[in-house]
C-alpha cells in the first residue's frame, strides 16, 4: 500500500474495531494456518459490518467466507503457483482488468461456496471461488495474491481498492518525511545527546545521518566497530562518508579470539560475545552512560512488527541489546529509533534524498558477523564420495529442512542441471542439504580433498579477496538480485586449500529464497580471475534454494 502511495500499518489481527476506528479500509492478510483449525488466528467480526472497505487476501479470504457463513473447503494437495483468473463479474476490484489473468496462487482449504449476499467474481481452474464480493457492505476477498509480482493485475486489483473502493488518496512519500524525522529527533532528544553504533549496513547509516542533521555534529557521536570480518573497502568507505564517526579497530581481538575455531554456533559466540565486550567498555569510556546522553538505533519497521514474520533475529543485534549498559538505556527509554516506521525500501528512499551515496544505500544486506559466518571451517581431511550423479563433499553447512536446521554434507554435480533436477537430488539423497555445481576446479573433483582449517587470518584475507573479486566483476548483475554471498570452503588441492561457491540468491525478506543462474560468460571470467588467487583451487556453484538450505552457508 505505501508502495502506492498510501500510508498503511500493520496490526495483530486481533485488533478489536474501535482501534481500527478512522482507517480509510482494512486489508486481511494472507497465513499458514487453517480457518477450520480450532485456535487459528481470526478478526474481531465486528471488522466486517463496520462500513470500512474490508478486502481479505488468500487466508483473509477464507477467513471472511467462514466468519460470514460461506462455505471453507478443506485442501487436500493445495494448489501452489500460477493459475489462470476466468472473471465473470468486474465490480469495483477488478474495474479495468479484462480478459483472462495469470495470478498467483498458494493455499490449501478453498471457499466452496460464498456466504448469503456475496457474489462471485471469478475462478480458476482448480478454485470455484478465487474472489468474491459483496459490493453493497464493501466486503471484497481474493484466494490469489495480488500482492505478488506473478500476479499481473495485481497493483491494478490493490489500487482498485485503495483509490476506488475506499477513496484513498495518494499523500504517502517518505522521501518527503525528512525535516518531519528530523523534528522529532530534535523533539526526543531536547538538551540532550545522541549516541551511535554504527554498522556500515543501510538503517543505522541512515538513522545515523538524520539525527547529525538534526543536531549537528557536536552532539551526535557514532562508533564504527571494525570486527577485521568486514568486506574489503568497507571501513575506508565509511570513513570516508562520516568524517566524524570514531573507527574502533576491534580486528586483532576479533580474529584473535577466532583463531583454531571452527563450529559455526562456536564462532557466532565468541563474536557476540566480543562485540558484547568491546561496546560495553566504549559506553563506559565516554561516559554515553550517564542523563545527557541517549542510544541512537537503526530499528525499522519490520523489526518492531511482532506477529509478522520478520528476517530471523540479527544476532549481532540480540547481542547489542543484550549490553547491560544500552538495556539500562532502553529500559530507562532513552533511545531514539528516527526509522521505526519505515521499511527497508523507505529507508533507502530517504538515504537518497539525504544525497547519500549509493554504494551505502542501495547495497545488499549483510550479516552482522561478517565473513566469519562465510568462511567454513573443518577439523578432519576427507575425501569426496560418489553419490548419484555427483560427489558429496564432506564440508558441512547450515540447511532448514521441514521447520528444522540441519548441519549437512554437499553433493557436487560437475554439469548444470535443471533447475528440478537439483531439488530432486536433495529429496532424494536425504543426506545433502545442499547441490552445488563445479564452475572449474584445477584438479577433477574426486582429487580434490576437505583438509583441517580454521579462521585463520590468512584465510579471512583470502575470503575478503575472493568477495571483492566477485563484487567487481558481477556489479551491475549484482543489481538485479537480493544478495550474493561469496563463501569459502575447506576444500581443494595440493597448496590450493580452498574454494569459493558463489550464491547468488532472490529473495524479499530472506525468509524464503530462490538461487539465480547468472550468464556463463560471467560465470567463466569470475571464475578464472578467482582461481589466480593464491589458495584458492576450485569455484563452485550453488543452486539450493532456501529451503532446503539456508542463504549463507556457515
Ligand atoms: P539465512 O542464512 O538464515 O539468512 O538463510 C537469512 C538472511 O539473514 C542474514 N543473516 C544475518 N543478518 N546478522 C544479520 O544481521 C546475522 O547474524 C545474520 N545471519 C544471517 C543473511 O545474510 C540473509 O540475508
Amino acid at each position: 500500500m505505501r508502495n502506492l502511495g498510501v500510508y498503511a500499518d500493520v496490526a495483530p489481527s486481533e485488533t478489536s474495531v474501535a482501534e481500527l476506528a478512522g482507517r480509510k479500509g482494512i486489508i486481511i492478510s494472507g497465513g499458514p494456518a487453517s480457518v477450520r483449525a480450532p485456535g487459528s488466528p481470526t478478526v474481531d467480526p465486528k471488522v466486517l459490518e463496520s462500513g470500512t472497505p474490508v478486502l481479505g487476501i488468500c487466508y483473509g479470504h477464507q477467513l471472511m467466507a467462514w466468519l460470514l457463513g460461506g462455505d471453507v473447503v478443506k485442501g487436500d494437495h493445495g494448489e501452489y503457483g500460477f493459475a489462470m483468473l476466468e472473471i465473470s463479474r468486474p465490480g469495483s476490484l477488478f474495474s479495468g482488468i479484462d480478459g483472462p489473468q495469470q495470478v498467483w496462487m498458494s493455499h490449501f482449504d478453498t471457499v466452496g461456496a460464498p456466504p448469503q449476499g456475496f457474489d462471485t467474481l471469478a475462478k480458476t481452474e482448480t478454485c470455484a471461488v478465487a474472489a468474491m464480493a459483496s459490493e453493497s457492505r464493501k466486503l471484497y476477498a481474493v484466494q490469489f495474491h495480488p500482492e505478488v509480482a506473478h500476479t499481473t493485475s495485481g497493483t491494478k486489483i490493490l489500487s482498485n481498492f485503495l483509490f476506488g473502493v475506499c477513496g484513498c488518496e495518494r499523500d504517502w512519500d517518505p522521501a518527503g518525511q525528512v525535516a518531519q524525522i528530523e523534528q522529532q529527533i530534535r523533539d526526543v532528544a531536547r538538551d540532550r545527546n545522541i549516541f551511535f553504533f554504527v554498522s556500515g549496513g543501510v538503517d543505522s547509516t541512515v538513522a545515523y545521518t538524520l539525527c547529525l542533521r538534526a543536531l549537528g555534529q557536536e552532539r551526535v557521536h557514532g562508533t564504527y566497530v571494525d570486527t577485521g570480518l568486514m568486506r574489503d573497502g568497507e571501513t575506508e568507505l565509511v570513513r570516508e562518508n562520516f568524517p566524524s564517526l570514531r573507527i574502533e579497530d576491534a580486528s586483532s581481538r576479533f580474529l584473535g579470539a577466532l583463531a583454531g575455531v571452527t563450529g559455526p554456533e562456536e564462532k557466532r559466540h565468541i563474536i557476540g560475545r566480543l562485540f558484547v565486550d568491546v561496546q560495553e567498555e566504549i559506553l563506559r569510556g565516554e561516559h554515553y552512560l550517564d542523563g545527557r546522553w541517549i542510544l541512537g538505533q537503526g530499528t525499522i519497521y519490520p523489526d518492531t512488527i511482532e506477529s509478522g514474520g520478520t528476517a530471523k533475529a540479527d544476532l549481532i543485534k540480540t547481542h547489542h541489546n543484550r549490553v547491560p549498559g544500552i538495556q539500562k538505556l532502553i529500559e530507562q527509554g532513552r533511545i531514539i529509533e528516527p526509522l521505526a516506521s519505515l521499511y527497508k525500501d523507505e529507508v533507502r528512499a530517504v538515504g537518497r534524498q539525504l544525497q547519500l551515496p549509493g554504494t551505502l544505500i542501495d547495497r545488499h544486506p549483510f550479516p552482522g558477523p561478517g565473513l566469519a559466518i562465510r568462511c567454513l571451517c573443518s577439523t578432519e581431511c576427507a575425501a569426496p564420495e560418489r553419490a548419484g550423479p555427483g560427489w558429496i563433499i564432506p564440508v558441512r553447512s547450515v540447511g532448514v529442512q521441514g521447520d528444522a536446521r540441519t548441519y549437512r554434507p554437499v553433493l557436487a554435480l560437475a554439469d548444470f542441471p535443471d533447475e528440478q533436477e537439483a531439488a530432486r537430488l536433495i529429496n532424494r539423497l536425504a543426506s545433502v542439504n545442499r547441490v552445488v555445481v563445479a564452475v572449474q576446479t584445477v584438479v577433477p573433483i574426486e582429487r580434490m580433498m576437505v583438509m583441517p582449517a580454521g579462521m585463520a587470518r590468512e584465510r579471512v584475507e583470502r575470503l575478503r579477496c575472493a568477495d571483492a573479486i566477485v563484487r567487481r566483476l558481477a556489479h551491475g548483475f549484482d543489481q538485479t538480485i537480493w544478495q550474493f554471498p561469496v563463501v569459502l570452503i575447506p576444500f581443494g588441492a595440493p597448496d590450493r586449500s580452498d574454494s569459493v561457491v558463489l550464491r547468488p540468491i532472490d529473495s524479499v525478506d530472506g525468509m524464503t529464497a530462490r538461487a539465480v543462474r547468472m550468464p556463463e560468460a560471467l560465470l567463466q571470467q569470475i571464475a578464472q580471475e578467482l582461481l589466480r588467487v593464491e589458495g584458492i583451487g576450485g569455484v563452485f556453484y550453488d543452486l539450493t534454494n532456501k529451503p532446503p538450505a539456508t542463504i549463507e552457508w556457515e
